[in-house]
């Protein structure tokens, strides 16, 4: 048995390829275009390690895609591979139009062809799980409920409207050709290996590197943050045992505004690694101006999949910030290849140089 990834030098990707083959025997296919966010420092333990073939591509290599299902015969399908940074699908949504939506169609089209071609049995038990976004439900007010499965899709940004599409195109997958989709719709993830693009990660090393911490607006944005490994927990259970066609809400059920999460890490980093002249890092905060469009604010009712699959996370922000800003503070050479750039050689050195 097999399982292919895409998008696993990514974040989400990367802690999910590490989490199953720390946990499982199957192998994984893993590909990859390594675009800036893909990183294979991320999956370095595993380098030489049989049950990893990791494949620099495309997800909208229609040649390639054919020739990787034939050839490792997936009994499933996880999809990782998008851009993901808002802020980039405001300055240039060309690349999210490309991957995020034709890329997926190229994808659900191989994955067809492929599908229609198994015996009945594996037929049967294939999936293909997409991963997306609770930014396709729009935002909310602070007095509405938290984001259903039963919710409208308004999506307002590029990005958001990207996912959007591919979400429709995969139901439509299953509606209209009967292939075996599952899609889980998360809230905002941290943890390890997130690329400092990001709030979390960027205030990290901000704060470290003296710099400002930038704040959005007013700071009073909301978000429902979850441990990246609780994702990867999520994407395991609805792969196991998700009903064929529905669509999961996963959630940490933890409500934060910007400014409440800033002030938590440079609380943490105020205790783990002071700063030399005694002054919190909070006095490194900048309010700059707010993104275009902002949603205010995103909620997630996780309660589907807690009742139908029996899966809830394991971490709260408490824990989980705690150990993200301890890892930072411990890897210092994964933050030192992806600052300086490094990591973008490690394919040449790691792979094609032997
Ligand atoms: P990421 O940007 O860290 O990683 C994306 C990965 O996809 C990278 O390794 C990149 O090289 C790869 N990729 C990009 N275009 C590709 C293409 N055309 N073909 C093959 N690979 C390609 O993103 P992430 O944060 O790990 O997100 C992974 C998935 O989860 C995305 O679909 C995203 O929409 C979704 N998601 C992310 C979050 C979050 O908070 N980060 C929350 C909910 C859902
Ligand atoms: O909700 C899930 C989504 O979460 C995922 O689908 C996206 O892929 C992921 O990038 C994330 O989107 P956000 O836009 O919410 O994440 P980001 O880390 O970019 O920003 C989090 C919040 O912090 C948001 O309200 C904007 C704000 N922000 C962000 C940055 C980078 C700041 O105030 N300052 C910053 O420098």
């Amino acid at each position: 048995m097999t399982v292919l990834v895409t998008g696993g030098a990514g974040f989400i990707g990367g802690n999910f390829v590490l989490d199953w083959l720390r946990q499982l025997d199957e192998p994984i296919v893993n590909i990859d275009k390594l675009t800036y966010a893909g990183n294979l420092q991320t999956l370095s333990v595993f380098e030489g390690d049989a049950r990893h073939h990791f494949v620099c591509g495309d997800i909208g290599d229609r040649v390639l895609l054919d020739k990787l299902l034939s050839e490792h015969q997936p009994r499933a399908i996880v999809n990782f591979a998008a851009e993901s940074h808002v802020d980039r699908s405001i300055h240039g949504p060309g690349e999210f139009i490309q991957t995020n939506v034709v890329g997926t169609f190229a994808l659900l089209e191989a994955t067809r062809a492929y599908w229609l071609g198994l015996s009945d049995q594996a037929k049967y038990a294939f999936r293909f799980l997409h991963v997306s976004t609770d930014e396709v439900y729009g935002t909310l007010t602070p007095d509405d409920p938290p984001f259903s499965e039963m919710n409208r899709y308004e999506p307002n940004s590029p990005y958001s409207a990207s996912k959007a599409a591919s979400d429709h195109l995969v139901r439509a997958w299953h509606h209209t050709y009967g292939l075996p989709v599952l899609t889980t719709n998360c809230s905002n993830n941290y943890g390890p290996y997130h690329f400092p693009e990001k709030l979390i990660p960027l205030v990290i090393l901000h704060a470290l590197a003296g710099k400002p911490l930038p704040i959005y607006g007013d700071g009073q944005q909301v978000r429902d943050w979850l441990y990246v490994k609780d994702h990867c927990s999520a994407i395991r259970r609805v792969l196991e045992a998700g009903a064929v066609g529905e669509t999961y809400n996963v959630g940490g059920w933890n409500e934060k505004t910007n400014l409440e999460v800033v002030m938590a890490i440079c609380g943490l980093l105020d205790e783990l690694k002071p700063r030399q002249d005694g002054v919190s890092y909070a006095q490194q905060m900048t309010y700059v101006q707010d993104r275009p469009g902002h949603d205010r604010r995103y909620a997630i009712d996780a309660s589907k999949i807690e009742q139908a699959l029996g899966w809830k996370p394991a971490e709260t922000f408490e824990t989980g910030l705690r150990k993200t800003v301890i890892w930072y503070l411990e890897n210092q050479s994964w933050v030192q290849g992806v600052t300086s750039g490094q990591y973008r050689q490690w394919l040449e050195t790691h792979y094609h140089g032997k």
